[in-house]
Formats: structure tokens, sequence, C-alpha cells
């Protein structure tokens, strides 16, 4: 339970849940406008300018910045964009496809084993229990396969696209089962296929007979007409095969399980079809569907059909305007083009990669190609408005309702965009497909408000918010998140030689660039010229062992342990390194005066400076700076009642932090991620005897060092592993994370490449480590099935949430050595 709360941040300024009715939906967006700027004219009469004032300022969190959006209008529409118009863009369930539009019809897969306990599935859930599921092959645009590990057998989900037409193409299903013992007695499988509108858009069932749904004629917006068909199966291997359906309404894409789960529950009944093999099964009926569930937002239909393992079910999608089809896509035609994208990728990842001329066996470059293909699979795109904060408005208020294209950290866990990870993840997607990466970067640089502020976890969407407790919905504007999006900017602009692609983003991003880079510099300063201090951390400092900075992305990694303006944090410092470098490097390709960047990065590269400001000689690392004590415990406070008290009233017992010795001004004695930032991010030069200091530590198996990869916090240090409150485990205070080592492989690297006396010492840290981590991921991924969010560092076991092919798939680029 604790795990979910990390990376919702900001608690300090935590608000109380709003009692206010839900934020307005995309439509609504126009009226609330409209209403605004009438109580705005009544607002100005009423309390006069003062009044006025105070509602712009309260207003300014929600006003998107000024410059033209990096992505003209309509610029995702199948006429535009036909390529990536349809794509896996459901994340959040295990096998679905949407368009880029912001009221998309979706299409999604659920499946319900007859036999045992039945349990329907539909969502990922890490309490469904699979022993494993993620593409095993995706390429981000064309094709997708997918391996799904349910109890007692494995479901393979296929999906080809074809373009044609003027909507986007066609695109075809294929889900083969196939039980785990074929000798076992055989198991009976409902597989349902769904359609759905969201708030637009039409749908027409088609019958075969009185029972079977054989097609869905429909219209959209954005699709025009189409058609979808249900091929009768070749029949599953008992011969039974049943069909049932359900045509419907409800209140929303986020209650579609609520509804096929009620259907199917009151329908335990149907007596088997069309054999004389006669078994109940549970079964859609579309004759006495369940009850409305408030509005009728979306109209859906549902495809059931029931057959024994192993079987194979086909949909197909065709667009209406697709006039000249060489014939459906389906049974050998749908084999043969499946087969060709498969060939393909394959081709591009060898000639991309080279892992096999790096002497990986074709088991560990299926395990990269995997990789890769979840981070590329696991793309999503939303639609709908953040819950922000700022502190002139009392009650949070609706960010103008936007699109967002992202990666997402966990298809279970975290299926949304977040910003801090979306650096990482373009790092390998820009190296598989530059426009995949481009296209993230334009919409989250397209979410920038006025002040240059990007919310960071983007809960866009009913279906997105009913997975977020309601208290961390809200985004808070005084709070940052690590600007790694110039980390991908970086890569995309090496060697300076930019595509007339990049060129295009730079032109339009620049405003936003410079407007981003400025909020940073001016908002997230430190008290000294040249110091940066995360704003945003816990206040309470009765609560915690050490109060968190969730902004600063590392959530519980020990910090000063007495909040103050006097703090500066190195990591945060050497961002902004990154973030001038890169700007200064933008302005040199559009031919843009650059000069207060290139000042700004030679001053904070400055190893004399940065060493004044965060070398702590007693650490031996660089280090943050603040009010702090290293004497401090969690302990338990137990309330005595007063005489005369009513023992029912003496508050429970909690748990509370001592300080046992007061703090003061000093470095925090820390060792671990945040003291290695200016090594990470390549900012100590070749010969500064500080490189061979870290390089000592990290080596070090009483401190950094473990045979899986390198830990986030020293064996040595005071906090290491140690619970932050009751009910908060460690979390960056030990566990081997993957962004960060792939930072540490690929500053290993650059070091070992360069002059200087750490040169061979670089080299051999760079061997081992990098084996360490290909070694310890792969056969996690073999034992449970997964990439997981992080790793234990006695262990080396797979923890916290799974899947997690965001950044945990950046191995694939480790094996590659591409940095
Ligand atoms: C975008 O597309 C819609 C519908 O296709 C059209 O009505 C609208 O005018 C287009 N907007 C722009 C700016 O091209
Ligand atoms: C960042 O802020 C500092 C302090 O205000 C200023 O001196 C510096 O010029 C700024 N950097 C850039 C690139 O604007
Ligand atoms: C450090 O924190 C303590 C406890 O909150 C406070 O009394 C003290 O004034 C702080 N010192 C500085 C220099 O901020």
């Amino acid at each position: 339970m604790t795990r979910d709360r990390r990376r919702h941040g900001g608690s300090e300024h935590r608000p109380p849940p709003s009692r206010k009715p839900p934020p307005p939906s995309g439509r609504e967006w126009s009226r609330v406008l409209l209403v605004a700027i009438l109580s705005c004219v009544i607002g100005l009469s009423a309390f006069g300018y003062g009044g006025y004032k105070k509602w712009i300022l309260a207003m300014k969190v929600a006003t998107l910045h000024p410059a033209p959006p990096i992505l003209p209008p309509n610029s995702s529409s199948p006429a535009a964009s036909p390529h990536l118009f349809w794509g896996s863009y459901r994340p959040q369930v295990y096998f679905g496809m949407k368009t880029r539009s912001p009221r998309s019809v979706v299409t999604g897969l659920m499946w319900l084993s007859q036999s045992g306990s039945p349990s329907l599935r539909h969502t990922c859930e890490q309490s469904d229990g699979l022993a494993g599921y993620g593409w095993l092959m995706h390429d981000g645009v064309n094709f997708g396969v997918q391996e799904i590990k349910d109890k007692g057998f494995t479901l393979k989900t296929e999906f080809v696209k074809r373009a044609g037409g003027r909507h986007g193409g066609d695109w075809s299903w294929r889900i083969v089962g196939t039980p785990d013992d074929p000798s076992a007695p055989s198991r009976l499988v409902s597989i349902l296929f769904y359609v759905a509108t969201d708030g637009q858009g039409s749908l027409t069932p088609h019958m075969d007979g009185r029972d079977r749904l054989s097609l869905v004629t429909g219209t959209s917006e954005e699709l025009g007409s189409f058609t979808i068909h249900f091929p009768k199966p070749g029949g599953g291997a008992g011969g039974h095969l049943s069909f049932n359906h359900l045509v419907t309404f409800c209140p929303g894409l986020h209650h579609i399980t609520d509804v096929v789960r009620s259907s199917l529950s009151d329908r335990f009944n149907h007596p088997a079809a069309d054999t004389g093999n006669k078994r109940r099964y549970f079964g859609l009926d579309t004759h006495h569907p369940p009850p409305l569930l408030g509005s009728e937002h979306s109209h859906i239909i549902i495809h059931q059909v029931t057959l024994y393992l192993p079987a194979q079910v086909e949909i197909l999608f065709e667009s209406g305007s697709f006039a000249q089809r060489p014939g459906s896509l389906s049974g050998a035609a749908l084999s043969t083009e499946f087969q060709m994208h498969k060939k393909n990728m394959e081709d591009r990842f060898r000639e991309r990669f080279h892992l096999e001329e790096k002497g990986f066996m074709p088991e560990q470059v299926s395990f990269a190609q995997a990789a890769l293909s979840n981070m590329v699979g696991g793309m999503g795109h939303f639609y709908g408005s953040s819950l922000v904060r700022s502190r002139h408005n009392p009650e949070p208020i609706s960010y103008p309702p936007a699109p967002l294209y992202t990666a997402v950290p966990s298809r279970s866990f975290f299926p949304r965009g977040f910003l801090w990870d979306e650096g990482f993840h373009l790092l390998l997607i820009a190296r598989w497909d530059p426009t995949l990466a481009w296209q993230s970067l334009a919409h989250w640089l397209d979410l920038m408000n006025s002040d240059g502020w990007i919310p960071r976890e983007q809960i866009l969407g009913p279906e997105a918010r009913s997975k977020v407790p309601a208290e961390f919905v809200v985004q808070w504007d005084e709070n940052a998140n690590p600007p790694t999006l110039f980390l991908s900017l970086q890569q995309l602009l090496a060697g300076e030689t930019v595509s007339p692609e990049g060129l295009q983003f730079l032109r339009r991003a620049f405003p936003r660039l410079q407007t981003w880079y400025d909020w940073f510099n001016g908002t997230q300063n430190g008290l000294l010229p040249y110091s940066y201090r995360w704003r945003g951390r816990d206040r309470d400092t009765l609560r915690f062992l050490n109060p968190k900075t969730l902004t600063s992305g590392l959530d519980d990694y020990p910090r000063a342990s007495h909040p103050s303006d006097d703090e500066r944090h190195v990591d945060l410092r050497c961002w902004m390194v990154l973030a001038a470098e890169v700007m200064a490097t933008v302005c040199r390709l559009l031919g843009e005066d650059g000069k207060r960047y290139e000042e700004s990065h030679v001053a904070l590269t400055d190893n004399s400076l940065l060493d004044k400001l965060h070398w702590s000689e007693r650490l031996g690392a660089y280090a943050d700076y603040g009010n702090h004590t290293q004497n401090v415990a969690l302990e338990w406070e137990r309330p005595r009642p007063v005489p005369g008290q009513d023992p029912r009233d003496v508050p429970p017992p909690r748990l509370i932090r001592v300080v046992r010795k007061p703090p003061r001004l000093q470095f925090v004695g820390a060792l671990g991620y945040v003291s290695l930032f200016p090594f990470l991010l390549q900012l100590l030069s070749p010969d500064s005897p500080k490189l061979g200091r870290l390089m000592d530590h990290l080596r070090d198996a009483d401190r950094l060092w473990t045979p899986y990869g390198i830990r986030s916090l020293s064996k040595s240090s005071p906090l290491f592993m140690q619970r932050n409150t009751e009910h908060d485990p460690p979390y960056w205070r030990g566990p081997i994370w993957i962004n960060m080592n792939y930072l540490v492989v690929r500053a290993l690297h650059r070091y070992s490449q360069m002059d200087g006396p750490y040169r061979e010492q670089a080299l051999g840290l760079y061997r081992e480590l990098r084996v360490n981590l290909i070694s310890n991921l792969y056969r996690q991924y073999k034992e449970s099935g997964f990439l997981w969010e992080q790793y234990n560092d006695r262990t080396g076991g797979g923890q916290g949430c799974h899947p997690f092919t965001g950044w945990s798939a950046l191995i694939a680029l480790v094996m590659a050595e591409e940095y």
C-alpha cells in the first residue's frame, strides 16, 4: 500500500481532499471558460481591480504557454499522421487499441477461464498473479505480439496494422490460447472482445442467426465509417463453441469491467450451445442487460466466444475509406504480413544494436528485444486535464484538457505519464525510432503553463484517475521534477547533426525550452549563486525519519534532516548544468544567441566552485548541504491517561522522530546516488582526483558495490535500509535502480575513453558492472517473467512493482553499449 503513494508527491502542500464536483470534461471546458470570463466581468465590478488581479493570479497556474504549440492542431489526425493513428495506446489493459484522438473509439480484450474458479482479466493487475505478460515484439508502429501466462494456459495476442484509406487503415488481431499441459483435461475459456465509444460515434451490431454476433458497423468523428468482423473460429479442441454478446451503455470507459462482470455473474446459466457436450458456463446475455449505472456515456458492444483450448480467434477492423483492399487481413494473409513485420523488426534490431556481434545468445537477444518492445509497446495516448494548485488558488482547478502521447513506467502500477521517467524512456525509444521520441517530447512540452511549469505526474481522463487515490491527484505548481527531457535532447542532438524533423521540432519548441529553463533557474535556485534547491520537501519533521523530497524523483533518499532555505542540492545543480549545455547546443543549431547559457554552463562546470559548494571531505564525496543532524531515530510515543481521563480517549501510540543532537548547517553525510551526480552527468574533468575517490566508493562492497549493480545508498550510511515511517519501507535507501545504473555505466564508459589517470580504473569497473547488470536482469526475467521497478541489493531479486518496463528497459542499451 505504501508503494502506491510514492511518486505522487508534494505532501508538504497536500490539500485536503476536494469536496468539489469532478472537474469538467473536454466538452465542458469551453463552457467553463465562458463562465470564467463572465465571473471575471462580474468579479471586476463586484470586487474592483484587486479582486480581478487575484482571479488572474489564481487562473495563471492553468494558463498554457503563449507560444504556438509544438504540435499544430490536428497533427495527430489520420490525415497528418496515419501510421501512428491506431496503436496499442492503452497500456493499462492486457490488450487493447485506440486512436490518438481525444474521444477515441476503444477496443479491448478480456478473458475468463471457465474451469476452476473463474476470474475475469482485463486491466493489468498485480493481484491477478500472472506468471508473466508483455510484448515479445512490438515495433511501436505496425505490429506486436504479446505472451500472457495465465494459470494453466498461455494466450498469445498479436496485432498487425495495414495502411490504406484516409482514416488510419485496417488492423487485425489474433488471439491464440494454448494449455500448458496438452494431456490435461481440456480447459474451457471465454475470449471477450469489446468495442466502445467515448462520448461520440455510433455502433450497430449485426447478427448471423439468433445467437452469433458476426459484425459491428460504426462511425466516429475521426474514423469515419468502419466494420469490425468476428469470423467464426475453426472450433476449439473439444468441438465446443458458443457465442454470446452484450449491447449496452456504460457511464465511462473505466466502468467497462464492472458492466461485463455484472452481466456475467447473473448468467451462470447457459447450457452449452451447438454440441452434445452440454455444460454450464458464464455467458453474457444481451436480452437481460445489467442495470445502467448513472449516465450513458459510452456505447459498448461485447462479443464472447467460449471454446476449449487450444484455440484461435481473429478479429478484423476494416476502415470504410479503404477502397482497394487486396483481400481481408485474416488467416494466411494475416500470418504472412505478421511474418514480414517480424522479420523487418529482427533485421532492424540486429543492425541497430549489434547484439549477436557482441556475443549474446539468441535467448538474450530476445530478452533485449522484449525490453525494447515493452517500452514502445507500453506507449499510451491519454487525453484530459490535470488538477492543479498554486499558492493563489485555495481549491484545485482544472488544467486545460490536452493529449499526451508518452511511455509509462509500469502498465500495472503507474500506467500514466511521469515527467522524469520519460526523459529516461526516450533514451531507448529515440535509438529505435526518433519520430516516436520527438512526438513524446512535443506532447510533454506542450503541457507547459505560461510560467514554464509542467505538472510532473499526468493523470489524464477518468480512466487514469480511477487508478490514483484522490488526495494524490492534485499537482502543485512549485514542485519540480528532474528535467530529464534534456537528457533525451542531449542524445538526440549528439554530434550536432539533426534530422529535418528534429530541426522543425527545435524551432517550434525553442520558446518553451527557454521558459522551462528559466522556470528552473528562477524558482529552484539556492541562496548562494550557482546553487539550487528542490522545493516541496516534507515539512513535518516529526512524522518522518528524514523528510522526503519527492520532487527530486529520489523520494526518500536522505537529505538535510531539517528542511530549510539554506539547503543546496547537488543533484539539481547537475541537472541544471545539463540543461544549460543542451540549451547552448539548441541555440547554436538554430542560430540563436545562446551566450547566457554558455556562460552559465562555464560557471557551473567550474570544478573548483562545484567542490566548494558540494565536496564533503569527511564523506569523501559530493553532498547536499543544509541544516542537518545524523542523530535522529523513530520512537514510539505512548501517551498515558491523565488521572480521571477515560482510557478510551487516550490517543493511540505513534511512531515519531526524536532528535538526539541538534541540527547545524553542514554537509549531509549520505553516500549514494546523489553524491555521484557530478560523475553521473560527466561534469568532472578526467584528471580530477575526486573522480578516483568516487570510483573507489563505487567498487567498495561495504559501500555501493553489489554483484547485481550499484545500490542507491551506501551500506555504511546511517539511513541505509531504514524505514521512513511505520508504513514507509526504504525505497531509495539501498535497492538497485536501473536508470541510475545506466548513468553509472555510461559515465564509466565515457571516462574509460578519455585520457587521464583514472582511465584504466574506469574501464575495469565498466566491464564488471555491465556484466553484473545484464546477468542479473536477465536471470530475474527468466525466473520471474518480468523486469522490475528495482532490485534487491543482497539477492538481486526483482522487487517493487512489476512489470516495470519503464527505465529498467534501459538494460537493452547497456547490452548494446549505446550511451
Ligand atoms: C481539424 O480537423 C477538424 C475535423 O477533421 C476540422 O474541423 C478542423 O477545422 C481542423 N482544424 C485545423 C486547425 O485544421
Ligand atoms: C540563471 O540564474 C542566475 C542567477 O539569477 C543568472 O546569473 C544566470 O544568468 C541564469 N542563467 C541563464 C542561462 O539565464
Ligand atoms: C536548524 O533547525 C533547528 C530546528 O528546527 C532550528 O532551531 C535552527 O534554527 C536551524 N538552524 C538554521 C541555521 O537554520
